[in-house]
This record gives structure tokens, sequence and C-alpha cells, in this order.
């Protein structure tokens, strides 16, 4: 991609009403754009950041026998109101009545709606157990729509939903959850606090929320300095270690419950067991804010002057940097390298706009791409170009002619993050 067709609107100042540095550094990189408070549209940076996440999401998904789907966001009330969550949901929900009379909502949540389909077509212990998930959009009419992508009335969620016909499955399908999500957050470049939590309104037994320490969090989380105890309850002193615990704002960026029978005894999820006596399904939920996650990334991912992308999530791989466009022998080099690289399967974002090289590494530095090729007139009468990490600032000067199998090679053993 050359930079002088792409759309990125970047910005020099910080947009009013930013409040988080993750929302700021998103509008200033021209990744994303607020339609109304809560609503944003994700530009082409943004959407390949989205996509690159929601990648790493589906692959831990699959691998441990998570089935994809894609559930409707346009739901009828009635279903709300055979669970019984009709009411809890009074605040968030966003009804309305189509032109046929039927009451509906846009989904906030999908237990609903799953539940549904596996009371429709599972029938015997024989079908279970059964892992589904999906990515998708949800609507929530938040009180306060807050820092972005964080707290916003549409956004998009990885739900998953496991079903067991015992109590054993559960657990271990529990527990695969678990050791998924710490690998999905490890390669999104996350460490995340987890607490054992309170499930609330979604009911059942035992949760765990994922969390991201931040300012720009909501949740409050109780944290040991000593021995990293942390718990989302209030509590003077740390269990483990007796210290006294530290209070923490933080991003709650994934939770999973163990619900039950809860749905499926209200929405009538029954299955036959080997006896040939019916029981209710046993389930459990697993959420990601996918789009929260975003911003959780780059308050984790930043410095200054930009956004530091983890490798895996980075909108292109490299950046060409010719700091004189105008330069036949840069200009030469620059679209040689490009053509090269995009061959080598790199995913390639050109600086061909006619700048300031002050302009071009303000840029470069904002918008975090982890790995920046530099091409002046000075290194290239010495025939070399220079190789810049955006993480550490490291750079080392590389041969011109060994330039593309160097960065082949660099990509395989460390990568660029
Ligand atoms: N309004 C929102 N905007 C962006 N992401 C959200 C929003 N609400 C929830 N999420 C994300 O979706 C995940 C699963 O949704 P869940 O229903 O468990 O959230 P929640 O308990 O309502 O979250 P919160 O307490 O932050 O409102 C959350 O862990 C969070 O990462
Ligand atoms: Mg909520
Ligand atoms: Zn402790």
């Amino acid at each position: 991609m050359l930079w002088s067709k792409l759309f990125i609107p970047t910005l020099k100042e910080i947009p009013q009403g930013a409040e988080s540095i993750a929302h700021q550094l998103m509008l200033r990189a021209g990744f994303l754009r607020m339609l109304v408070a809560g609503v944003y549209s994700y530009l082409p940076c943004g959407l390949r950041v989205l996509n690159n996440v929601q990648n790493i999401i589906r692959r831990e998904m699959n691998a441990i026998g998570a089935q994809e789907v894609l559930l409707p966001c346009l739901q009828p009330q009635e279903l709300w109101d055979r669970s019984g969550r009709n009411a809890e949901m009074e605040e968030v929900m966003i009804r309305f009545v189509d032109r046929r009379g039927r009451k509906m909502c846009l989904g906030p949540t999908h237990e609903e709606v799953i539940t549904e389909l596996v009371a429709d077509q599972v029938t015997s212990y024989k079908q279970l157990p059964l892992v589904l998930y999906q990515i998708q959009t949800k609507f929530r009419d938040e009180i306060r729509p807050r820092f972005g992508l964080v707290r916003s009335c549409e956004f998009i969620m990885k739900d998953a939903y496991s079903f067991d016909s015992k109590e054993e499955g559960l657990d271990n399908n529990y527990k695969l959850m678990y050791e998924a999500y710490l690998k999905i957050f490890s390669r999104l470049g996350l460490s995340p606090v987890i607490t054992e939590a309170d499930s609330g309104v979604m009911g059942g037994s035992l949760s765990h929320e994922f969390l991201i320490l931040s300012e720009s969090g909501e949740d409050t989380v109780y944290f040991c300095g000593e021995c990293n105890y942390t718990s989302g309850k209030k509590s003077e002193n740390c269990p483990g270690c007796a210290s006294p615990l530290s209070e923490k704002k933080a991003i709650e960026i994934g939770h999973i419950f163990k619900l039950g029978t809860k749905y499926s005894n209200s929405l009538s999820a029954f299955f036959t067991d080997e006896k040939g006596s019916r029981a209710p399904v046993i389930m459990g939920c697993y959420g990601i804010g996918v789009s929260r996650a975003i911003a959780a990334i780059i308050e984790a991912n930043h410095d200054a002057k930009g956004i530091i992308w983890p490798k895996e999530i980075a909108p292109f791989d490299l950046l060409l940097l010719p700091l004189n466009i105008t330069d036949i022998d840069s200009r030469q080099l620059a679209f040689g390298l490009y053509h090269q690289l995009n061959q080598a399967g790199f995913n390639v974002l050109l600086d061909d706009r006619d700048e300031r090289s002050g302009v071009k590494f303000n840029d470069a530095d904002l918008i975090g791409i982890p790995l920046r090729v530099v091409i002046g007139a000075k290194s290239l009468k010495e025939k070399k170009i220079e190789l810049q990490h955006r993480r550490d600032k490291s750079i080392c000067a590389i041969d011109i002619d060994a330039a593309v199998e160097k960065i082949i090679q660099l990509n395989k053993k460390e990568g660029a993050g």
C-alpha cells in the first residue's frame, strides 16, 4: 500500500473530548472516527488491526475445538421474556417494533439465541459436548459511553458457549477456554490480571474476569505488589502474604462463566442421557471484548510519540520510509524494495509522500508499524539502508543488496514486535 493512496487522516492535535490515551491515539493515527457518542467507524488501518485481533482469537478458538457460527443481531423480545431477562436488560437493550408489529431488539448478547438454537437441534447426549462461538457486533444503550472503544454502544465481542451433558464436561471446557484466553491475550501483547468474579446478571456458579491495569479502566481491582495476588473484591490485606492491597483501575477484556442450567431450564434445552432420562444441558459462556481489547492493547503498548503495535496486530508488517521521494535513487530503491517485499509476502506500507522527513518520522511513530526501513541519500551513497524497530528504537545499517533477505530472516527469527 502506498501512503499517498491510503485513507489515513492523521491529526496533529489531540482531538477534543478524547479522554484516554488509546482513544486519542486511534483518532490521531487515523484508525477510527466517531459518528455519534459510543458509535465508531473503523478506517482501513483500524479495520486491519481489528481483523488481526479477530484472527488470533479465531485460531485459538478453533484450536480447542470451538466451531464458529454467526447469529443474528435482530432478535425477538419474546425470547427474552422466556429467559426472564427482558426486565433486567430493560436499560441497555435497544428495542423497536417492526412494520409487522413484532417486538424486536438488537442483541446485547446471545445466550438466549444460542440456547434456543441448541434446544431445537440437540436432543441426545451423543451430540454433546458442543462448543460454538461467534465474533459479532453487539448493541447496548450504555448510559455513559466512554474512552472510545472501551465502552461503546455498538461494539464487537467474541462470545463462545459450551454445552455439556455432565458437570465434568463443563469443567473441562471451562479450563480449555481459560487456557485459550491466556494464549490469546499473550499474542495480543496483553498481560491480564485475573480475578474470580461475581456472576451477577449471568447467573451460575463460577466466573473469572481478565483485566488490564489501566487508568482508563472502569473496573477496580485490589492488587498485592508483593505476590501479585489480585482480587475484584475489596479487602484490606492480601490473604496470601498479609501485605496491604492497593487499589487500581482496570479494563475488563474478557469474562468467562459457568452458567450451569439457568438458560437451558428457562428455554427448555433438554437432552436425553445414556439411561433415557431427560436433563437440562449444562452451559458455560465465554466473552472477549474484541474492540475493547484494541484500546487495551494501545494502553499497554505506546510511548509519548504514538502506538507501538505488537507484531501480529500491526496494520502493516513494515514501513518503507524514503526520506526524499523526489530523489531518483531513493525513489527507485524504495519502489524496488516495495515490490520485492510484497512478493515475499509482507504487508508493506510505502511512505511515498513528498513531505519533510520530520513529518514522516512523526507519522511513522504515531501509527506504530513495528519495523521501519529508512532510505536516506547519505546512507545510499554507502549502499546501505537503515532498519529501525519502533519499540526499542534500535537501529542497524544493512547492505542494500542483502536487505530483503535480512528482513525476511529478522521477521522469522525474533519478529519485529
Ligand atoms: N459497552 C461495551 N463496549 C465495548 N466492549 C464491551 C462493552 N460491554 C462489554 N464489553 C466487552 O464484552 C465482554 C463480554 O461482555 P459482558 O456482558 O460480560 O460485559 P459486562 O459485564 O457488561 O462489561 P462491563 O462491566 O464493562 O459493562 C466484556 O468483558 C467486555 O470486554
Ligand atoms: Mg455492562
Ligand atoms: Zn500478597
